[in-house]
Parts: C-alpha cells; structure tokens; sequence
C-alpha cells in the first residue's frame, strides 16, 4: 500500500524517482508526486490520479534536483486530491516527506504543533511527521528523526530529504516495509524488492526499528535510539520479464505465464523443502488473505483427504490474530505473494513471538514475512504486478499441492504410498495441461461478452471445487465490479436459492467424479428457476451436458491437482469481464497490490 521510491546520485535523480514510481504504481494509484532538492531550496510537484497525471504536471514544472523522493497513495487518512497527495514539506520547506502506514496518535500531535503555531495543508496523518522533524531539528536531522520516530505510534516507512543535507535521504521503519540499494554512485530507496531489481544487484531490507541515511556511496543505519547497525546486503534475484511485452494487460501476461511459473515452482520447492518442518507435527493451520487464503483452503481439505490423522485449519489471518491455537504440536503456514500482507505479518509476528514454528509461502524473497519465517518455500512466480493475483495462486496451490503430498507420504500408513507417488508424478506433468487450459481463452472471451450484463453472478461447487468456485468470485468481483458469490452448493437451497430468478448467471466448477450427480442435483435446481448456467469440468456427461447452457471443457486430471487447472477458465472468465465492462483491469478501483495496512 502506497509506494515510495527516491534516489540521490550526482545529477539530476527526477526522472529516476518517475520511472521508480510507475513501477511501484500497483502499491497504490489515487495520486503522487515527488520532491528533489536543487540550490538548496526543496522543490515538489503531486497529482491526483495516476502516475500519468503527475507526468503531464512534470512536464510543466521544471522540477529536478538530487536527492529526490516519490510516493504514490492509497489513501488511508483524507481523500485521494492534490492536497492529500504527498510528499509533505514541513511548515517552513526544509524538510520533505513521503510515508506509507498510519499514525494512530496523528491528532494528538497535530493538537502539539498547532500549539507551536505549525499549520498544516493536509487531512492526512503523515503530515505532522514532517513537522514534528521540523519541531525536533537542532542542527542535526538524523537525531530530529529519531526524536520524531520515537513519539510514533502506528506503522511507517519514511524517507525525508532536508535542505540542510545536500546528498542524503534519511528514512525509518516500523512494520512497514522499506528496502535500500547502491549502484555505482547512486543510492535509492523504495517501498519493495521488485521495485529495485532491475537497478541493484545487492539490497538491504530494512529490520523494524532501525533508521539512518543513504547517501551516493554509503549507507548509515541506526536503531531508534541512534547506536549504529551493520546493513545486511543481500543478492537480488533478477526478473529480466517486467514489461508487458505485446500485451494490453499484465492480468494477461500472467496468465499465460502461468505454465512455466508452476514448473519453477515446483523446482523451487523441490531443491529447498525442508522435510524436517513435519517432525513433532500434529497440527497445521495455514493462514492468507485474499486469494492466499483461498490457497490455504485448498490445501486444509486437501490435507484432510490425505493425511486424516492430522488437524488442519485454514484461517484468514485478520481473524487469526484473535484465535488461539496451540503452539506445541503445530506447524503455522503463512500464505502471501507479496511477503508484506499487515494482516499476514502480524500473524507471523504473533506465532514467532509465541515460539510457534513457521514454514511461510511466499513469492517476493527478501520479504518481511520472508525474513520473519523460520523455513520458506519460494514460489518462484516471477513479479506479479496485476492487482489481481493469477500466477503467484497458481504458484501457491503447486507447492502446497506437493506439501500435502509429502505431509501424505510422511503421516499415513504405507498402503497409500502408490497413490501419493502417482499424484507426485502427475503433478510434475501440471505445466502441460495448464498450457492446455488456457486455450479455452475464446470459448471464455464469448461468454464473458454475452454475460457482460450481468448484475450478480454465484459459483458453486463442492469440496475443492467450492475453494475454486471462492476463488473464482473474489477474482470477478476485484476487477470487473459485479457482485459475486461463492456457496458450497449443497448449501444454496438454504436460502440463496431465493436470488435465483430469469437469467442470473451460475458457473459450476464440477470436477470431482464422486459429486457428480449430487452437482448435476444442484444444477437442476437453479435451472428450474431460470438461472443460465456455465459448468468448467472435464467430464462428458450427458445430464450434465443437458442442464449446461456452456461447458469450458477442461483436461482430465487427477482428483486432488484439479483446483491448479480449473481455477484458469474463472481467472479467464473475470478478466474478459472486466475487458468488456471497460475496467481498468491492472489497477482496480479502491484496491492495491500490497495490503500494507492492517
Ligand atoms: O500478497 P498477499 O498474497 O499476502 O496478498 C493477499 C491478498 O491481498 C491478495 O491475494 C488479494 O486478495 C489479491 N489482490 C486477489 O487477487
């Protein structure tokens, strides 16, 4: 949420922070803007809207000037205007800031510098930061940050240039993330790893707690209370495929990308699992938002059909926080693309302080859920910076697929062994059939068109076909705006069966020969009330052909892998939606790539 990126080098460092925030523009889009320093005076320009707006701005201004910082929001404190729009200077322009997080004692403090006559142009709580260095500096602005960060209280990554200190930018963080490199005399800041990947070959993540300065050359970092720290330099894992090549949306891209993102994933998962996470194991609770969660779900019933002598839960890791599992005897696997989710943080923060053991699932490495985890499995998606997640789920269900598997093979008793290793080997063979599936793209780009009118659309399914089917509707409702729902289908004639009138829209994931008849029972059901129904299964089926209005056909695999494959015809069907009700796929309205905010 909300994305910061500077830059101070020798020259002009304007256009660096401009292309910096375009790329981090999936963090956050209701406005940006940047600052730099030049003759000694802080210069700024921000715009509400997109990145694009603040380009035209640029154009007109004549900013430029080194040491420079952006950001570009995702309001959480005022609306998304001009006004709101950081980067804030300080009552009397020596100082400029750019934060992402929230203050929760921003009132008090405001209520203390008006009292000291500072006045401010802003709604939001990051403002009173920039003046609270103002109120603090004495000649030194590293100890005004760290007066300042001290009387915080909430959640921040800063970076703030200052007049008095021509070639650094400070920053801070808590519980929000912010990584630092250098490159050939230029240092940068920002807001994610992706976001430096193509510029550094080496990156310091920042630890909660710390602050300090980069200048062209160096980096300096400091606890809160000013003792010195040593950076940690880490190697940056490069992802040379960040442009959308001929495509009109990155939700696309990834899409196709799906097939050689899972056979990296499963290579990852099998270079690097460690086996050892299952010893003293009776329990295990997978925790995510979003579509993470929807992996965990799948992965709890898959792990319920295999391994029945285990406990296992999934859980939404907002609601996590106030559950209380027992820690002996249980494995905690976090669930995140981006390694930055709040909610999934706080979890792990909690389960860490708790002595639980973690074993996170996780795209981004370097990520704070990443250096927070006691053993990880890297999905290896490559960048996903479509809002709406495609590849990294893919990703996710692989190597929690194989997790399972190897959870199977280590907990039950040896007759079932034949069976795991058959599913192993099947699912190694995954990246064919997906390639399969994705050429259901026109079938789907029809129907998506014929139903673009539609004003609510439910899915159903049962067992991993109802993990799907949530799936499926989160994915629909994210980018195309149209209410959905996902009911386990059994459970419709329990009163959402009273939504059912003429033409509403069902789509059925049916893939599961043992539920065959009680769906083919379900579907009748909402025929008899009028509903058009699209079925995504494998099977030919005569009933199932006859309740059907359309059949997204999709190939034949075993059992437990068909969630992998079947989800695409839904993450197919919500992007043609969307294409034909003119949204704007990549960035959906109120939404951002990183959830940074609990
Ligand atoms: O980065 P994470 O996987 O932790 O993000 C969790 C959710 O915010 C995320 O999956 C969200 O639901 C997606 N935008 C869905 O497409």
């Amino acid at each position: 949420m909300c994305g910061i990126f500077g830059c101070v080098g020798s020259s002009d460092c304007v256009g660096e922070v401009f292309n910096g925030l375009s790329f981090l523009e999936y963090r956050g889009y209701d406005s940006s803007g940047i600052a730099a320093l030049s003759s000694d005076s802080i210069h700024l320009v921000k715009k509400k809207g997109r990145v694009a707006a603040l380009r035209s701005a640029l154009f007109s201004s004549s900013l430029s000037g080194s040491p420079s910082i952006g950001h570009t929001r995702w309001a959480t404190h005022g609306a998304p205007d001009d006004s709101n729009a950081h980067p804030f200077l300080s009552d009397d322009s020596s100082f400029a800031l750019v934060h992402n997080g929230v203050i929760e004692n921003y009132l008090e403090l405001k209520k203390f510098l008006s009292s000291y006559g500072f006045s401010f142009s802003s709604e939001t709580d990051s403002e009173v930061i920039v003046n609270l260095i103002q109120y603090f500096y004495n000649g030194d602005t590293l100890l005004a940050l760290s007066e300042t960060v001290k009387r915080l209280k909430g959640s921040f990554a800063l970076a703030v240039i200052s007049s008095y200190d021509k070639d650094k930018i400070f920053f801070a963080k808590k519980d929000n993330p912010l990584v630092l490199g250098l490159n050939n005399g230029v240092g940068y800041v920002c807001s994610d790893y992706p976001g430096l990947s193509s510029r550094v070959d080496k990156c310091v993540a920042l630890d909660d707690g710390t602050l300090g300065f980069i200048s062209p050359y160096d980096i300096a970092l400091f606890d809160f209370s000013l003792s010195p720290l040593q950076p940690v330099f880490t190697h940056v894992i490069k992802d040379d495929n960040l442009s959308i090549g001929h495509y009109e949306h990155f939700m696309r891209k990834e899409i196709d990308e799906i097939p050689e993102a899972v056979s990296r994933a499963l290579n990852s998962y099998y270079m690097s699992f460690p086996a050892s996470v299952f010893d003293g194991i009776n329990r295990i609770v997978f925790i995510g938002c979003g579509t993470a969660l929807h992996a965990g779900l799948v992965a709890k019933r898959l792990l319920r059909e295999l391994s029945p002598s285990l406990d296992c839960y999934a859980e939404s890791s907002g609601e996590f926080v106030f559950s209380d599992f027992p820690v002996n005897g249980t494995l905690f696997v976090p669930v995140s693309q981006s390694g930055e989710t709040a909610d999934t943080l706080s979890a792990v923060k909690k389960i860490k302080s708790s002595g639980g053991k973690i074993l996170a699932v996780c795209n981004v490495p370097s990520s704070s859920i990443v250096r927070e985890s006691d053993n990880v499995i890297l999905t290896s998606a490559g960048t996903e910076i479509a809002v709406a997640s495609t590849k990294a789920y893919n990703c996710q269900l692989a190597v929690l697929t194989a997790f399972c598997l190897d959870a199977a093979k280590y907990f039950s008793s040896d007759e079932n062994i034949p069976f795991i290793d058959s599913a192993l080997c099947e699912l190694l063979a995954i990246p064919s059939k997906l390639k399969v599936v994705i050429s259901c793209e026109n079938l789907v780009s029809l129907l998506a068109e014929k139903y673009s009118s539609a004003q609510s659309v439910f899915y159903l399914g049962r067992g991993l076909d109802f993990c799907v089917a949530c799936e499926g509707s989160l994915k629909l409702k994210e980018i195309s705006y149209v209410h959905s729902e996902a009911y386990p289908a059994g459970e419709l004639k329990h009163g959402t069966l009273a939504l059912i009138e003429n033409g509403v829209l069902v789509i059925a994931v049916i893939t599961q020969r043992l539920l065959l008849d009680k769906m083919i029972t379900c579907l009748a059901e909402v025929k008899s009330r009028g509903a058009k129904i699209i079925a995504v299964s494998p099977f030919s089926d005569d009933k199932l052909s006859a309740l059907s209005d359309h059949i997204v056909a999709i190939p034949a695999v075993c059992d437990i892998l068909t969630p992998i494959v079947s989800v695409v015809p839904t993450q197919l069907f919500a992007y043609f939606s969307a294409l034909y009700r003119g949204c704007d796929i990549d960035k959906p309205r109120n939404l951002a790539k990183s959830v940074t905010v609990e």
